[in-house]
């Protein structure tokens, strides 16, 4: 990813927001490994189901029975990126750490060994409000109750330090086993942790890909000098071998890329499951290559896996399903981590100093906005007729949600963020709240000032810089222009 690119936060990225960086993203990974994998392995599970069936026939006739202890439910995420929080803007969009966390709530209720582990790469960019995110994303993921984060090349992006402190002081156990202190040597984080459950151990280690040494050192902002990454298949080769003699099963959750988990799973000896991270594939049911299941849970925090291991008596596995659950409105919330958001979004207005501290540049069609108040006087029916419509109330709808203050909300939901003659700031150009006459028809400074004529005509173009694909998917232009043309 080019993160120098996205760092720099201009008003170009502002404007364009997530969306701009899924097509980033897209176009950076796309290279690589390709596009979405939604490969089925239904024999795999089937197969899995039918020598369960044959295991508990021969269990019941020599007396025993595949008790709960020797099944392990893996929930797995990755390559979260910063999206922790759906906007709401519309019903259709899906996501965010609220309905994670009431995903996994909802297994806990219904299965035990239960192990939840991340890939890597939950952060984004750098800066003051990424870091307030990114601050919550962990607080988040230890009220999630993770058992093991691994460390992805844009986990660096606060430093080395900042990720191990802070997921210690949540209790979020962090694994990386190639990435050192380049004059020591030594990991600077636990290699693999150990879980155990209820008559089952799992061992879990994590590793990024030593190819993306120079995006972890760049974005190492901190500790930059100090870092260096070794080999991820040599010490997974060490690091599984000591596992595999101490557990009873072996996850890897490596962000390394689909493809080259795929030959891990061929060259390192003893692993049971590799959780992949990095990139934008997602796979649907369990891929198994060389005995080894491997899942990827896609990015932005769209989705969570959820795989299920079936073990012997001898804790021998012996069938493995699993599927990817898609976060959308059908999983409830959790409320206990919605408060954690809510705080947040409160402490924003807390920051307003260097968070709206925007410049204001010309508009790219040149003049500069006057605000809507200032048509009501030659075109008061069209006025009337504006407000009536939800545009006017826009900055309410994220009054409503306490983020009012959140300036990767307001630009779509005022009138000129960021422009000559905008809106500033809440508390300091109320009159410049919602989405005004000039965000369609184009700044009216020189035509309210000179009777100069307003830009253009209205077009498709006009509203998708807000009604994008991510905020509005129903959006259909014909039929949602006849909501605002005053003729309603
Ligand atoms: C002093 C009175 C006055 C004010 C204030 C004023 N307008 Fe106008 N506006 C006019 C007149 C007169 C016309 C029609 C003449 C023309 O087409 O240029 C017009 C035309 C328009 C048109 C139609 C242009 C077209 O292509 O036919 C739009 C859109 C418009 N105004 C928007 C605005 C907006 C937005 C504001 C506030 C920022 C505004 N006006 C403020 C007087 C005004
Ligand atoms: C500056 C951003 C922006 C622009 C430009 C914009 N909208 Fe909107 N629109 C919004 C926001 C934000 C809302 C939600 C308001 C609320 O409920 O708080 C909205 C709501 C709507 C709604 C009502 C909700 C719905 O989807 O049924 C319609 C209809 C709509 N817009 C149509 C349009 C059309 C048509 C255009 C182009 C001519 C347009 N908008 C241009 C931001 C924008
Ligand atoms: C790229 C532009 C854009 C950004 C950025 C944006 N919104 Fe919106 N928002 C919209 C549009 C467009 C609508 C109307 C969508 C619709 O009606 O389907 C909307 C509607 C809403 C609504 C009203 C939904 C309803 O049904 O009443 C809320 C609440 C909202 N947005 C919250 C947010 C929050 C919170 C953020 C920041 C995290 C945000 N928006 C960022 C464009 C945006
Ligand atoms: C969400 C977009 C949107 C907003 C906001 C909006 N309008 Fe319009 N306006 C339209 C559309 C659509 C038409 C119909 C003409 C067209 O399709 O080009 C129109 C037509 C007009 C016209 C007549 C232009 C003509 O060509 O006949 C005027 C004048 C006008 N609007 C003024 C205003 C004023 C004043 C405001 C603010 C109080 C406002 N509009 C807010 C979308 C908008």
């Amino acid at each position: 990813m080019k993160r120098d690119k996205m760092i720099v936060v201009n008003l170009s990225t502002r404007t364009r927001g997530v969306q701009a960086m899924r097509e980033d993203l897209e176009r950076d990974y796309m290279g690589g490994e390709g596009v979405r994998v939604r490969t089925s392995t239904m024999g795999n599970s089937a197969t899995g189901f039918f020598t369960v069936m044959l295991c508990c026939m021969v269990l019941v006739i020599s007396g025993c029975t595949v008790s709960s202890k020797n099944t392990l439910t893996i929930l797995y995420t990755g390559d979260t990126l910063g999206s922790i929080d759906l906007c709401g803007c519309s019903a259709e969009v899906v996501g965010g750490l609220t309905r994670r966390a009431g995903y996994i709530k909802s297994i806990r209720e219904q299965a035990k060994n239960i192990l939840v582990v991340d890939a890597g790469n939950v952060f984004s960019n750098a800066g003051l409000q990424e870091q307030l995110k990114a601050d919550l994303t962990i607080e988040s993921m230890g009220a999630m109750g993770y058992d093991a984060l691994n460390l992805g090349d844009n986990d660096f992006v606060f430093g080395a330090d900042y990720i191990i402190k802070t997921a210690r002081a949540h209790d979020v156990p962090v694994v990386s086993a190639n990435i050192v202190y380049a004059d020591s040597q030594k990991t600077i984080a636990a290699p693999s942790h150990i879980v155990t459950f209820d008559g089952l151990t799992v061992g879990v280690t994590g590793v990024a890909a030593k190819k993306y040494t120079d995006d972890i050192i760049e974005a190492d902002n901190t500790t930059a000098s100090d870092l260096s990454v070794t080999d991820e298949t040599e010490m997974l080769q060490a690091h599984v071998a000591r596992l595999r003699a101490e557990v009873d099963v072996v996850v890897v959750a490596a962000n390394v890329g689909l493809g080259e988990a795929k030959t891990l799973a061929k060259t390192v000896e003893g692993i049971d499951v590799i959780i992949a991270g990095h990139g934008i594939d997602e796979i649907s049911v369990p891929l198994r290559v060389n005995g080894v299941a491997i899942v990827k849970a896609g990015y932005f925090g769209e989705n969570i896996g959820n795989i299920r291991l079936t073990l012997d008596t001898n804790k021998k596995i012996i069938s493995t399903d699993g599927e990817l659950i898609t976060l959308d409105a059908d999983i409830e919330e959790d409320t206990d981590v919605r408060e954690l958001f809510e705080r947040y979004y409160k402490s924003l207005e807390g920051y307003k100093d260097e968070l709206f501290d925007i410049p204001q540049q010309e508009p790219a069609e040149g003049g500069y906005y006057a605000g809507g108040g200032s048509c009501e006087s030659c075109h008061g029916d069209y006025a009337d007729s504006w407000r009536n419509t939800p545009h006017a109330r826009a900055l309410d709808s994220l009054a409503e949600v306490y983020q009012d203050y959140n300036p990767e909300c307001v630009d779509c939901h005022v009138t000129g963020l960021g422009y000559l003659g905008g809106f500033e700031r809440p508390d300091l150009t109320p009159e410049l709240a919602g989405v005004q006459c000039e965000m369609c028809h184009g700044p009216g400074g020189e035509h309210v000032e000179n009777g100069a004529k307003p830009s253009g005509a209205i077009t498709f173009e006009t509203c998708i810089k807000c009604h994008t694909e991510t905020r509005d998917p129903a959006f259909d232009f014909e039929t949602d222009k006849g909501f605002v043309d005053h003729n309603g």
